[in-house]
Protein backbone atom coordinates (compact mmCIF):
# COMPACT_ATOMS: atom_id res chain seq x y z
CA UNK A 1 0.00 0.00 0.00
CA UNK A 2 1.48 3.59 -0.56
CA UNK A 3 2.15 5.43 2.35
CA UNK A 4 -0.10 8.54 3.11
CA UNK A 5 0.81 11.35 5.20
CA UNK A 6 -0.58 11.97 8.76
CA UNK A 7 -3.18 13.85 6.88
CA UNK A 8 -3.93 12.11 4.37
CA UNK A 9 -4.18 8.87 6.27
CA UNK A 10 -6.31 11.00 9.33
CA UNK A 11 -8.73 12.41 6.01
CA UNK A 12 -9.05 8.47 4.58
CA UNK A 13 -9.77 6.69 8.41
CA UNK A 14 -12.67 9.10 8.48
CA UNK A 15 -14.01 9.24 5.40
CA UNK A 16 -14.27 5.24 5.69
CA UNK A 17 -15.65 5.76 8.97
CA UNK A 18 -18.63 8.32 7.40
CA UNK A 19 -18.84 5.28 4.24
CA UNK A 20 -19.06 2.72 7.25
CA UNK A 21 -22.30 4.92 8.96
CA UNK A 22 -23.89 5.78 6.13
CA UNK A 23 -24.18 2.63 4.14
CA UNK A 24 -25.32 0.85 7.53
CA UNK A 25 -28.01 3.77 8.13
CA UNK A 26 -29.24 3.71 4.36
CA UNK A 27 -32.05 1.02 3.72
CA UNK A 28 -30.87 -2.69 3.11
CA UNK A 29 -29.49 -2.27 -0.72
CA UNK A 30 -32.41 -3.11 -3.51
CA UNK A 31 -32.29 -6.43 -4.53
CA UNK A 32 -33.35 -7.89 -7.43
CA UNK A 33 -36.90 -6.93 -8.38
CA UNK A 34 -40.11 -9.22 -10.04
CA UNK A 35 -38.75 -8.57 -13.30
CA UNK A 36 -37.27 -11.76 -15.38
CA UNK A 37 -33.74 -11.99 -15.99
CA UNK A 38 -32.91 -12.57 -19.48
CA UNK A 39 -32.60 -15.41 -20.86
CA UNK A 40 -29.14 -17.27 -22.62
CA UNK A 41 -28.70 -20.27 -24.70
CA UNK A 42 -25.62 -21.25 -22.46
CA UNK A 43 -25.34 -22.19 -19.06
CA UNK A 44 -22.68 -20.63 -16.66
CA UNK A 45 -19.73 -22.88 -16.54
CA UNK A 46 -16.68 -21.29 -14.42
CA UNK A 47 -13.52 -20.49 -16.34
CA UNK A 48 -10.11 -19.63 -14.94
CA UNK A 49 -9.87 -16.46 -14.97
CA UNK A 50 -5.91 -16.67 -17.31
CA UNK A 51 -8.48 -18.57 -20.06
CA UNK A 52 -10.56 -15.84 -20.27
CA UNK A 53 -8.04 -13.50 -20.49
CA UNK A 54 -6.36 -15.61 -23.33
CA UNK A 55 -10.00 -15.89 -24.87
CA UNK A 56 -11.01 -11.73 -24.70
CA UNK A 57 -8.75 -10.81 -27.68
CA UNK A 58 -9.69 -7.34 -29.30
CA UNK A 59 -12.23 -5.60 -27.87
CA UNK A 60 -14.03 -2.07 -28.06
CA UNK A 61 -15.80 0.20 -25.20
CA UNK A 62 -19.62 0.37 -26.63
CA UNK A 63 -22.70 2.32 -25.61
CA UNK A 64 -21.40 4.72 -22.93
CA UNK A 65 -22.76 8.08 -24.27
CA UNK A 66 -25.26 6.58 -26.74
CA UNK A 67 -28.97 8.58 -26.57
CA UNK A 68 -30.09 4.53 -26.32
CA UNK A 69 -30.39 4.62 -22.84
CA UNK A 70 -32.63 7.56 -22.00
CA UNK A 71 -34.76 6.74 -25.16
CA UNK A 72 -34.60 2.89 -26.63
CA UNK A 73 -35.92 4.19 -29.59
CA UNK A 74 -33.42 7.04 -30.01
CA UNK A 75 -29.91 4.77 -29.79
CA UNK A 76 -27.66 5.50 -32.26
CA UNK A 77 -26.03 1.79 -31.46
CA UNK A 78 -28.45 -0.24 -32.38
CA UNK A 79 -28.53 -4.32 -31.64
CA UNK A 80 -27.44 -5.04 -35.10
CA UNK A 81 -23.77 -3.81 -34.55
CA UNK A 82 -22.59 -6.26 -32.52
CA UNK A 83 -22.44 -8.16 -35.82
CA UNK A 84 -21.03 -5.67 -37.07
CA UNK A 85 -18.08 -5.34 -34.42
CA UNK A 86 -17.97 -9.85 -34.34
CA UNK A 87 -17.51 -9.26 -37.78
CA UNK A 88 -14.63 -6.66 -38.07
CA UNK A 89 -12.38 -9.51 -36.16
CA UNK A 90 -13.39 -8.19 -32.20
CA UNK A 91 -14.22 -10.81 -29.97
CA UNK A 92 -14.91 -8.76 -26.70
CA UNK A 93 -17.30 -5.17 -25.76
CA UNK A 94 -16.59 -3.45 -22.42
CA UNK A 95 -20.52 -1.77 -22.46
CA UNK A 96 -19.77 1.27 -20.51
CA UNK A 97 -23.13 1.20 -18.02
CA UNK A 98 -23.37 5.05 -16.13
CA UNK A 99 -26.15 3.78 -13.84
CA UNK A 100 -26.38 6.05 -11.78
CA UNK A 101 -28.50 8.93 -13.55
CA UNK A 102 -30.91 5.68 -14.13
CA UNK A 103 -31.75 5.02 -10.22
CA UNK A 104 -34.73 5.92 -7.98
CA UNK A 105 -34.42 7.49 -5.07
CA UNK A 106 -33.96 4.45 -3.32
CA UNK A 107 -31.08 3.59 -5.57
CA UNK A 108 -33.10 1.11 -7.66
CA UNK A 109 -32.35 0.32 -11.41
CA UNK A 110 -35.21 1.96 -13.75
CA UNK A 111 -37.24 -1.25 -15.44
CA UNK A 112 -36.76 0.47 -18.69
CA UNK A 113 -33.04 0.87 -18.55
CA UNK A 114 -32.42 -2.83 -17.39
CA UNK A 115 -34.48 -3.73 -20.48
CA UNK A 116 -32.60 -1.98 -22.90
CA UNK A 117 -29.59 -3.57 -20.95
CA UNK A 118 -31.11 -6.89 -21.32
CA UNK A 119 -31.12 -6.62 -24.94
CA UNK A 120 -28.24 -5.52 -25.57
CA UNK A 121 -26.33 -8.35 -23.67
CA UNK A 122 -28.44 -11.12 -24.95
CA UNK A 123 -27.80 -10.27 -28.35
CA UNK A 124 -23.81 -9.54 -27.79
CA UNK A 125 -23.72 -13.08 -26.52
CA UNK A 126 -25.63 -14.53 -29.34
CA UNK A 127 -23.47 -12.57 -31.94
CA UNK A 128 -20.34 -14.66 -30.26
CA UNK A 129 -18.90 -11.60 -28.20
CA UNK A 130 -17.65 -11.82 -24.75
CA UNK A 131 -19.22 -8.52 -22.93
CA UNK A 132 -18.02 -6.95 -20.14
CA UNK A 133 -20.22 -4.85 -18.30
CA UNK A 134 -18.49 -1.95 -16.74
CA UNK A 135 -20.15 -0.06 -14.26
CA UNK A 136 -18.71 3.90 -15.30
CA UNK A 137 -20.03 6.25 -13.17
CA UNK A 138 -16.24 7.57 -12.20
CA UNK A 139 -16.86 11.44 -12.08
CA UNK A 140 -19.36 10.87 -9.27
CA UNK A 141 -17.03 8.78 -7.62
CA UNK A 142 -14.34 10.78 -7.89
CA UNK A 143 -16.48 13.30 -6.56
CA UNK A 144 -17.72 11.96 -3.23
CA UNK A 145 -16.98 8.64 -2.00
CA UNK A 146 -19.81 7.66 -0.08
CA UNK A 147 -22.65 8.53 -2.41
CA UNK A 148 -19.85 6.27 -4.60
CA UNK A 149 -20.13 3.39 -2.73
CA UNK A 150 -23.86 3.27 -1.69
CA UNK A 151 -24.57 3.25 -5.65
CA UNK A 152 -21.94 0.83 -6.54
CA UNK A 153 -23.08 -1.70 -3.90
CA UNK A 154 -26.57 -0.71 -4.29
CA UNK A 155 -25.85 -1.53 -8.88
CA UNK A 156 -24.01 -4.84 -7.45
CA UNK A 157 -26.79 -6.04 -5.86
CA UNK A 158 -28.65 -5.73 -8.47
CA UNK A 159 -27.06 -6.75 -11.67
CA UNK A 160 -25.17 -9.24 -10.25
CA UNK A 161 -28.12 -11.80 -9.66
CA UNK A 162 -29.81 -10.62 -12.51
CA UNK A 163 -27.26 -11.82 -15.04
CA UNK A 164 -25.72 -14.91 -12.50
CA UNK A 165 -27.11 -17.57 -14.98
CA UNK A 166 -25.64 -15.30 -17.93
CA UNK A 167 -22.95 -17.59 -19.33
CA UNK A 168 -19.20 -17.03 -18.66
CA UNK A 169 -18.38 -15.01 -21.92
CA UNK A 170 -19.94 -12.04 -19.34
CA UNK A 171 -18.10 -10.52 -16.95
CA UNK A 172 -18.62 -8.04 -14.48
CA UNK A 173 -15.93 -4.67 -13.89
CA UNK A 174 -16.64 -3.29 -10.66
CA UNK A 175 -16.05 0.64 -11.30
CA UNK A 176 -14.29 2.59 -13.94
CA UNK A 177 -11.16 4.25 -12.89
CA UNK A 178 -11.56 5.45 -9.17
CA UNK A 179 -10.00 8.84 -9.06
CA UNK A 180 -9.68 11.56 -6.62
CA UNK A 181 -12.43 11.38 -3.02
CA UNK A 182 -11.97 7.76 -4.07
CA UNK A 183 -8.79 7.22 -3.08
CA UNK A 184 -6.28 4.16 -3.35
CA UNK A 185 -7.80 3.33 0.62
CA UNK A 186 -11.00 3.55 0.25
CA UNK A 187 -10.80 1.57 -3.21
CA UNK A 188 -9.61 -1.48 -1.61
CA UNK A 189 -12.26 -1.17 0.63
CA UNK A 190 -15.08 -0.79 -1.68
CA UNK A 191 -14.50 -2.95 -4.32
CA UNK A 192 -13.53 -5.63 -1.45
CA UNK A 193 -17.55 -4.85 -0.33
CA UNK A 194 -18.89 -4.96 -4.17
CA UNK A 195 -17.09 -8.08 -4.79
CA UNK A 196 -19.02 -9.92 -1.46
CA UNK A 197 -22.15 -8.59 -3.01
CA UNK A 198 -21.70 -10.46 -6.35
CA UNK A 199 -20.41 -13.33 -5.13
CA UNK A 200 -23.21 -13.86 -3.33
CA UNK A 201 -25.03 -14.79 -6.60
CA UNK A 202 -21.72 -15.06 -9.04
CA UNK A 203 -19.14 -17.15 -6.46
CA UNK A 204 -16.51 -18.26 -9.76
CA UNK A 205 -17.48 -15.64 -12.18
CA UNK A 206 -14.57 -13.80 -13.29
CA UNK A 207 -14.32 -9.88 -12.06
CA UNK A 208 -12.64 -7.13 -12.84
CA UNK A 209 -11.07 -4.65 -11.14
CA UNK A 210 -8.71 -1.92 -11.54
CA UNK A 211 -6.24 0.26 -9.46
CA UNK A 212 -7.26 3.64 -8.40
CA UNK A 213 -5.73 6.66 -9.50
CA UNK A 214 -7.91 6.55 -13.17
CA UNK A 215 -6.53 2.78 -13.41
CA UNK A 216 -3.63 3.79 -14.03
CA UNK A 217 -0.59 1.40 -14.49
CA UNK A 218 1.74 2.80 -11.64
CA UNK A 219 -0.93 2.10 -9.04
CA UNK A 220 -1.22 -1.51 -10.10
CA UNK A 221 0.67 -1.98 -6.61
CA UNK A 222 -2.32 -0.26 -4.34
CA UNK A 223 -4.52 -3.03 -4.86
CA UNK A 224 -5.07 -5.00 -2.11
CA UNK A 225 -7.14 -8.01 -3.85
CA UNK A 226 -8.06 -11.09 -1.86
CA UNK A 227 -5.76 -14.07 -1.90
CA UNK A 228 -8.48 -16.52 -1.72
CA UNK A 229 -10.36 -15.11 -5.34
CA UNK A 230 -8.44 -16.36 -8.38
CA UNK A 231 -11.40 -15.02 -10.51
CA UNK A 232 -10.16 -12.02 -10.69
CA UNK A 233 -9.03 -10.14 -13.67
CA UNK A 234 -6.82 -7.12 -13.64
CA UNK A 235 -7.52 -4.22 -15.80
CA UNK A 236 -5.41 -0.92 -16.57
CA UNK A 237 -6.15 1.99 -19.08
CA UNK A 238 -3.45 3.61 -21.14
CA UNK A 239 -3.32 6.69 -22.29
CA UNK A 240 0.81 8.23 -22.12
CA UNK A 241 1.24 10.60 -22.83
CA UNK A 242 -1.78 12.73 -22.09
CA UNK A 243 -0.04 15.68 -23.72
CA UNK A 244 -0.28 13.66 -27.15
CA UNK A 245 -3.27 11.16 -26.52
CA UNK A 246 -5.64 14.05 -24.84
CA UNK A 247 -4.57 16.99 -26.88
CA UNK A 248 -7.47 19.45 -27.44
CA UNK A 249 -9.77 17.54 -25.13
CA UNK A 250 -11.70 20.09 -23.01
CA UNK A 251 -11.96 17.78 -19.86
CA UNK A 252 -8.27 17.29 -18.91
CA UNK A 253 -7.62 20.98 -17.61
CA UNK A 254 -6.26 23.89 -19.92
CA UNK A 255 -2.81 23.00 -20.10
CA UNK A 256 -3.65 19.94 -22.16
CA UNK A 257 -6.98 21.48 -23.98
CA UNK A 258 -4.56 24.56 -25.33
CA UNK A 259 -1.98 21.98 -27.42
CA UNK A 260 -2.31 20.75 -30.78
CA UNK A 261 0.03 19.63 -33.71
CA UNK A 262 1.51 16.71 -30.93
CA UNK A 263 3.22 14.06 -32.60
CA UNK A 264 4.14 10.45 -31.20
CA UNK A 265 6.30 8.20 -32.83
CA UNK A 266 10.26 8.93 -31.92
CA UNK A 267 12.58 6.12 -30.76
CA UNK A 268 11.26 7.06 -27.11
CA UNK A 269 7.88 7.30 -27.50
CA UNK A 270 8.11 3.58 -28.37
CA UNK A 271 10.68 3.07 -25.71
CA UNK A 272 8.11 4.62 -22.74
CA UNK A 273 5.51 2.28 -23.97
CA UNK A 274 7.45 -0.56 -24.12
CA UNK A 275 8.90 0.28 -20.38
CA UNK A 276 5.39 0.60 -19.22
CA UNK A 277 3.88 -2.35 -20.52
CA UNK A 278 7.08 -4.10 -19.41
CA UNK A 279 6.21 -2.98 -15.79
CA UNK A 280 2.79 -4.31 -15.89
CA UNK A 281 3.52 -7.74 -17.02
CA UNK A 282 6.39 -7.65 -14.11
CA UNK A 283 3.17 -7.13 -11.41
CA UNK A 284 1.33 -9.55 -13.25
CA UNK A 285 3.99 -12.04 -13.08
CA UNK A 286 4.82 -11.37 -9.54
CA UNK A 287 1.05 -11.09 -8.44
CA UNK A 288 -0.01 -14.03 -10.99
CA UNK A 289 -3.01 -11.75 -11.90
CA UNK A 290 -4.35 -12.08 -15.48
CA UNK A 291 -4.36 -8.44 -17.32
CA UNK A 292 -6.56 -6.63 -19.32
CA UNK A 293 -6.32 -3.51 -20.82
CA UNK A 294 -9.67 -1.63 -20.83
CA UNK A 295 -9.28 1.39 -22.59
CA UNK A 296 -6.42 3.17 -24.69
CA UNK A 297 -7.39 5.43 -27.67
CA UNK A 298 -6.15 8.69 -28.73
CA UNK A 299 -8.69 11.72 -29.19
CA UNK A 300 -9.85 12.83 -32.53
CA UNK A 301 -8.40 16.24 -32.54
CA UNK A 302 -4.94 14.52 -32.59
CA UNK A 303 -3.72 14.29 -36.55
CA UNK A 304 -4.75 10.96 -38.52
CA UNK A 305 -1.11 9.56 -38.96
CA UNK A 306 -0.27 9.81 -35.61
CA UNK A 307 -3.72 8.65 -34.19
CA UNK A 308 -2.81 5.42 -36.64
CA UNK A 309 0.53 5.10 -35.33
CA UNK A 310 -0.02 5.12 -31.85
CA UNK A 311 -2.91 3.20 -31.76
CA UNK A 312 -0.96 0.49 -34.14
CA UNK A 313 1.91 0.69 -31.60
CA UNK A 314 -0.39 0.38 -27.98
CA UNK A 315 -1.99 -2.82 -29.75
CA UNK A 316 0.57 -4.56 -31.06
CA UNK A 317 2.73 -4.17 -27.73
CA UNK A 318 -0.71 -5.09 -25.48
CA UNK A 319 -0.80 -8.32 -27.79
CA UNK A 320 3.13 -8.85 -27.74
CA UNK A 321 2.79 -8.25 -23.71
CA UNK A 322 0.13 -11.17 -23.55
CA UNK A 323 -2.87 -8.35 -22.59
CA UNK A 324 -6.08 -8.23 -24.78
CA UNK A 325 -7.39 -5.42 -25.23
CA UNK A 326 -10.45 -2.86 -26.03
CA UNK A 327 -9.95 0.20 -27.51
CA UNK A 328 -11.74 3.21 -26.36
CA UNK A 329 -14.27 4.00 -28.02
CA UNK A 330 -17.03 2.92 -30.61
CA UNK A 331 -18.03 6.27 -31.04
CA UNK A 332 -18.90 9.66 -30.33
CA UNK A 333 -15.18 10.31 -29.96
CA UNK A 334 -11.75 8.51 -30.24
CA UNK A 335 -14.28 7.14 -32.94
CA UNK A 336 -13.77 4.13 -34.75
CA UNK A 337 -17.10 4.01 -35.94
CA UNK A 338 -18.75 7.24 -37.85
CA UNK A 339 -22.61 7.04 -37.04
CA UNK A 340 -23.04 9.73 -40.21
CA UNK A 341 -22.03 6.58 -42.71
CA UNK A 342 -22.67 3.71 -40.85
CA UNK A 343 -19.24 2.70 -41.10
CA UNK A 344 -15.90 1.82 -39.65
CA UNK A 345 -13.47 5.32 -39.56
CA UNK A 346 -11.19 2.69 -41.59
CA UNK A 347 -7.46 3.97 -40.15
CA UNK A 348 -8.82 3.55 -36.89
CA UNK A 349 -9.92 -0.11 -37.37
CA UNK A 350 -6.75 -0.97 -39.44
CA UNK A 351 -4.80 0.17 -37.42
CA UNK A 352 -6.04 -2.33 -34.18
CA UNK A 353 -7.33 -4.72 -36.39
CA UNK A 354 -4.58 -4.94 -39.21
CA UNK A 355 -6.39 -6.14 -42.58
CA UNK A 356 -3.31 -8.08 -43.43
CA UNK A 357 -2.76 -9.55 -40.06
CA UNK A 358 0.49 -7.82 -39.83
CA UNK A 359 2.13 -7.50 -36.42
CA UNK A 360 4.78 -5.51 -36.56
CA UNK A 361 5.10 -1.87 -35.29
CA UNK A 362 5.30 0.53 -38.14
CA UNK A 363 8.73 3.15 -37.22
CA UNK A 364 9.99 0.53 -35.53
C1 LIG B 1 -14.21 8.37 -19.97
C2 LIG B 1 -14.35 9.25 -21.16
C3 LIG B 1 -13.01 9.80 -21.60
C4 LIG B 1 -11.98 8.69 -21.72
C5 LIG B 1 -10.64 9.24 -22.09
C6 LIG B 1 -13.16 7.32 -20.23
O1 LIG B 1 -13.03 6.48 -19.12
O2 LIG B 1 -15.45 7.76 -19.73
O3 LIG B 1 -15.26 10.28 -20.88
O4 LIG B 1 -13.16 10.39 -22.87
O5 LIG B 1 -11.92 7.96 -20.53
O6 LIG B 1 -10.30 10.34 -21.32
Amino acid sequence: MKPLSVLSQTTAVASLILAVVTVASCATPPQEGKQTAPTFAQPFAPVDAFAQVADLGRGVNVLGYDPVWKDPTKGRFQPRHFKIIRDAGFKTVRVVLQSFSHMDSANRLDPEWLKTLDTMVTTAVGDGLNVILDEHDFETCGKDAVICRTKVNAFWSQIAPRYKDAPHQVMFEILNEPNQAMTPELWNAEFHEALAIIRTSNPTRNVIIGPSIWNSLEHLPDLDLPADDQHIIVTFHYYNPVTFTHQGAYWVGPEIQKLSGITWGSEADYALLNKNFDQVKAWSDAHHRPVFLGEFGAYDKAAMEYRVKWDFAVARAAEAHGFPWAYWQFDPDFTVYDFSKDGWVEPILHAIIPPDGNAQNPGQ
